[in-house]
């Protein structure tokens, strides 16, 4: 298999010394990364396990569904078997199995659920096809080293930010609204192909990041002049073919844009330093302007752009600044994750909810539209 990312054995240990029921088993499985989870009542996380994909859609500078697919068969039972021994949890324990319906790419979230669903069946224990967006939405109170959950607002604002999606989704108690979600590509997607354009290896947004921080440019002063899309609702592709255009120009004029070399040209640093900025104040933009419409106490900040350290640190200010209590997901739920998938299905569990087998897989919908 490719490479797994165990949770701390440390952690693992110290939270499964006396875990609490329900345990809930967590599978995910949407996109590129085979995750298997156990979180205990408290919604403590005893193990949660990823193993990514990367290296095998790299090649393609990009996730190619089919491999996907097979890769999660492929990867699963050692994905699962990892799980349960840093868990030290063993299989008839298991009180409720929860895994990703959607959305996503279908053949591999037909292998995650099709596997929950007969692993739920064999156990005769209760199933919850969970909405990927509503693992991301509550993962940022999610505690790390096995500590309990934090408290969870009763209403708040999340912000999803990833590969897949950039969403601002309102929570009132058991409701969620999506105010704004992207027209086009998400804030990930902008960054990869970015990131692609200037040879850098894929998922290009990391590494962007990277070089834009190592800069040390002053962020606030912009010499590119990249668009910055209006209204609530997000917009990247405009931001995206800019940059892209940039590169183009930067070529044209004989600037070396191949950003893997040890010593960058200073006007790809600074478009990379401007492409990040821009991407980021776009987000930060609208929570002002939701704030200004409906002011808010609580924001929760989740998916693989949460890593980014400039959408922290202007997220971080931006609550400052409006004394809004922030909880930033922390980085080991970043990225997609079954951790996140069985703290969900927790919730809807102590809620009595749970879903027939006969539940199929979603490619695209909203969070709280469908399941
Ligand atoms: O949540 P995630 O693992 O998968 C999706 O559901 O999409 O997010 C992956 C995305 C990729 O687009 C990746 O480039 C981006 O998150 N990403 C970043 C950073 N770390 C991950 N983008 C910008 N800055 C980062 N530090
Ligand atoms: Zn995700």
């Amino acid at each position: 298999m490719s490479e797994t990312k165990k949770a701390s054995s440390a952690a693992s240990t110290q939270a499964s010394a006396h875990p609490e029921s329900p345990l809930v088993l967590g599978i995910e499985s949407s996109c590129d990364d085979t995750a298997c989870a156990i979180v205990d009542g408290r919604g403590r996380v005893l193990a949660s396990v990823v193993s990514s994909q990367i290296q095998k859609h790299r090649p393609y500078g990009g996730v190619v569904p089919e491999i996907a697919s097979r890769e999660h068969l492929k990867n699963w039972p050692e994905v699962s078997r990892q799980t349960f021994e840093l868990a030290g949890v063993e299989l008839d324990q298991i009180d409720a199995v929860a895994a990703t319906s959607g959305p996503g790419l279908v053949g591999s979230l037909l292998v995650g659920l099709s596997l929950g669903k007969a692993i739920a069946y064999g156990l005769d224990k209760p199933f919850l096809a969970t909405h990927h967006l509503e693992g991301h939405l509550y993962s940022p109170y999610l505690g790390e080293s096995g500590a309990p959950v934090a408290e969870i607002p009763e209403r708040f604002v999340g912000l999803v930010a990833s590969g897949g999606h950039t969403s601002l989704i309102e929570v009132d108690g058991s409701k969620t609204s999506t105010v704004g979600e992207t027209r086009d590509d998400a804030v990930g997607e902008a960054f990869d192909k970015l990131g692609k354009r200037i040879g850098l290896p894929f998922p290009g947004g990391p590494e962007v990041d990277r070089l834009a921080e190592a800069s040390g440019l002053d962020p606030d002063k912009q010499r590119f002049r990249l668009p910055r899309q209006e209204g609530i609702a997000f917009s990247y592709s405009g931001l995206k073919s800019a940059a892209l255009r940039e590169v183009e120009a930067l070529e044209r004029a004989d600037v070396p844009t191949d950003a893997t070399q040890p010593k960058l040209a200073a006007e790809l640093v600074q478009l990379i330093v401007d492409f990040r900025y821009a991407a980021i104040a776009q987000i930060v933009n609208r929570l002002e302007r939701l704030f200004r419409e409906r002011p808010f106490e609580s924001l929760a900040v989740s998916g693989g752009v949460a890593a980014n350290r400039e959408l922290r640190r202007q997220v971080a200010s931006f609550a400052e600044a409006r004394g809004v209590a922030l909880a930033l997901v922390p980085l080991v739920y970043a990225s997609d994750n079954a951790a996140m998938i069985a703290h969900a299905a927790l919730r809807r569990h102590r809620a009595g909810e749970s879903d027939p087998l006969d539940v199929d897989v979603f490619s695209r919908g909203r969070v709280g539209a469908e399941k």
